[in-house]
């Protein structure tokens, strides 16, 4: 399959680009080579490359600075997808493309379905919302997989940030009170992999909206206590504080768990735990 993917350097493109080969075709466009701040140019590359299938790996992820950068973050987050979608949609090939738990308010207690009522509570979020939105709403053959929490080996993330900081031998006040499902890039990488292959099959039964994390729930502070146990690291001090002791500039949800069941009914594919995600990423390191 002839695949143009937007966004190679990140997280998830990262894990698409060792994933995908295989038999299929595939392009990475970054910048410079495409700026998805200037959305009027994804439809030229799209008709350049004459791809079967577009998928959207790239996007504004920096949720604290998106909420003195509003205008930046939509144009990347919600105009680009649009575009794209609606590029897609006249050249008649499905698009993939990917959403966030913040899209929910966190005020639930049991995990969000697919179809759970959306109320972001930051410029990110509400940034990514639109582009769901937007996107739904330019092409039907959409998929569109939210995920959460997510790291990598590669890249920017918490995992990164808590073994940079316990080197230092800096104490760590970490957020007991925000609950959630860390997610590694390969594992959201993998359920992409299984939306290809059925797309490629031709289903009809695959679009719509996905929730793909790694199973199981936990704190960040239950995620930094466990990537040091995994990491071999006991020097660490260590301790949980409440989110009201560590203000941030975007509100982040209380409880963002994601039900992933329909991940399994339509792609088969079942999410490795967390904790198992973790150790495999912790090996690449
Ligand atoms: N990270 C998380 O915790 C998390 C949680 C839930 C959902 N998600 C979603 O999952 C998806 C993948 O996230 P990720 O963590 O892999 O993101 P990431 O590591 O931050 O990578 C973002 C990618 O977008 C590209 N990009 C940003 N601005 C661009 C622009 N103006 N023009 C072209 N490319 C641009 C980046 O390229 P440059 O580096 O060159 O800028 C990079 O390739 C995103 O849709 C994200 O919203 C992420």
């Amino acid at each position: 399959m002839r695949i143009l993917v937007f966004g190679r350097v990140g997280q998830l493109g990262s894990a698409l680009a060792e994933l995908l080969p295989g038999h299929h075709e595939v392009t990475f466009l970054d910048q410079p080579e495409v700026d998805l701040s200037q959305s009027e140019n994804v439809s030229n590359l799209i008709a350049e490359y004459a791809p079967a299938l577009v998928i959207n790996a790239a996007a504004y992820t920096a949720v604290d600075k998106a909420e003195t950068e509003p205008q930046l973050a939509h144009s990347v987050n919600a105009d680009a997808p649009a575009a794209m979608a609606r590029s897609c949609q006249i050249r008649g090939v499905p698009l993939i493309h990917y959403s966030t738990d913040y899209v929910f308010d966190g005020s639930a207690s049991v995990p969000y379905t697919e179809d759970a009522v959306v109320a972001p509570a930051s410029v990110y979020g509400r940034t990514k919302l639109a582009g769901e939105q937007a996107v739904a709403r330019e092409t039907d053959h959409h998929i569109i997989f939210r995920t959460a929490w997510l790291y990598s080996h590669i890249g920017h993330n918490f995992l990164k940030t808590m073994l940079r900081v316990a080197s230092e031998g800096k104490p760590l006040r970490v957020v007991d009170d925000q609950i959630g499902s860390p997610t590694f890039a390969w594992d959201l990488g993998i359920a992409s992999v299984a939306a290809v292959d059925a797309l490629e099959e031709g289903r009809e039964d695959v679009y719509g909206i996905f929730h793909a994390t790694n199973s199981g729930l936990t704190s960040w502070y239950g995620f930094a206590q466990k990537i040091f146990e995994v990491a071999g690291i006991d020097t660490v001090d260590l301790s949980p504080i409440p989110t009201e002791s560590y203000p941030t500039p975007a509100p982040r949800p209380a409880y963002s768990v994601l039900d992933c069941d329909r991940l399994y009914r339509v792609l088969k594919v079942e999410m490795p735990d967390w904790q198992d995600a973790l150790a495999r990423c912790i090996a690449r390191l």
